[in-house]
């Protein structure tokens, strides 16, 4: 079977598919291009995805031989996950293994963000910086202010925890109450109209989804603190970026601290790119060495799986392995085996 990977990834990982399988890979961990994308999907039986491989209703329209889906990245907004369910393909995807490293970026931001420290790196280099001054470049405070994490799951919980060391007041909302969490974690639910008006710093952890496109435009931004910041590590479209950028300039929030954009990359001429008051880092959430390698080694091991019609370590839509058997085993049932 032909088995595409649409990034370089370390060659070793592959060993235990080459003697089986034919396997295509690009030289470079740059995106493919498109075209190129298209032609080797037409005959790839499985495919080694990354986050911005189009894995729509179109592309599966013309991949007749697909039977596997191995992402690595814990979102699966770029694949057609029901369509693929339909097909029997199962769709593997790596949380988990990067609910550390990217709840680590939050925070990263986040501190950098209210405490101004890419505007300081910047003041200290321009050669402006000639004396002490005791209101130069005053931000926020993290510690004893009020967390509003929107979205309570793994990597949510995880920032929780580290906002607790900052002696932060914590609140989160979610589609569901976790009333176990609210023990655990010492937080509490809210709508997420309360938790954007009574939050000092606001993190964005939720999936991508049609529900959360968008939810974040300008009633929601309207409603946060002046001095508030809103700090994105999901997917960039779940915030509107023209009202971010309308918050930001006229002061309705305080600042914003983006690991994900909508478009992405952006434009280098990019009002997010240009205000004072925004960071922006290139989608880098999961970009630790460690997590990014287990994110490969997740990857392979559910494209194995999958390939063996076998349940995946971490798969979005279980179902599909099991229908596949089910046609597997009606197969061999009517071949007489
Ligand atoms: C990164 O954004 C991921 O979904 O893993």
């Amino acid at each position: 079977m032909k088995i595409l990977v649409t990034r370089k990834i370390p060659a070793e990982l592959l060993v235990p598919l080459e003697s089986e399988h034919d396997i295509v890979m690009p030289g470079s961990t740059g995106a493919m291009d498109h075209e190129q994308f298209l032609e080797e999907m037409t005959d790839a039986g499985a495919v080694l995805s990354f986050l911005t491989d189009p894995l729509g209703i179109d592309v599966l329209n013309v991949t007749p031989r697909l039977s596997v889906v191995s992402q690595m990245a814990a979102g699966v907004d770029n694949i057609d996950v029901d369509a693929c369910t339909a097909r029997r393909i199962p769709v593997g995807h790596t949380p988990g293994v990067l609910t550390e490293a990217t709840a680590d970026t939050a925070f990263a931001l986040l501190a950098s963000s209210v405490r101004r420290i890419p505007e300081a790196r910047d003041y200290a280099r321009s050669g402006e910086w000639t004396e002490w001054r005791h209101d130069l470049l005053l931000g926020e405070d993290l510690h004893d202010t009020t967390l509003g994490i929107v979205g309570l799951g793994a990597i949510g919980s995880a920032v929780a925890r580290r906002a607790a060391g900052f002696s932060m007041r914590i609140l989160y909302t979610g589609r569901q109450r976790r009333p176990h969490l609210e023990a655990t974690l010492r937080v509490s639910y809210r709508s997420l109209e309360e938790l954007l008006a009574q939050s000092d710093h606001v993190v964005i952890a939720v999936p991508l989804t049609d529900t959360t496109r968008h939810m974040i435009g300008t009633d929601q931004l309207a409603l946060m603190k002046p001095h508030a910041s809103l700090v994105n590590i999901s997917r960039g479209s779940v915030v509107e970026t023209g009202a971010l950028v309308d918050a930001l300039t006229t002061g309705a929030i305080g600042r914003a601290a983006l690991d994900v954009t909508d478009p992405e990359p952006l434009p280098a001429d990019h009002p997010l790119l240009r205000l004072a008051n925004c960071l922006v880092v290139p989608h880098i959430g999961s970009a630790s060495r460690l997590a990014r390698r287990r994110m490969m080694d997740l990857a392979v091991r559910n494209l194995i799986a999958g390939l063996q019609r076998r349940p995946m370590p971490a798969c979005v839509n279980p179902a599909a392995i099991e229908s596949a058997r089910l046609r597997l085993d009606d197969e061999k049932h009517a071949a007489g085996q």
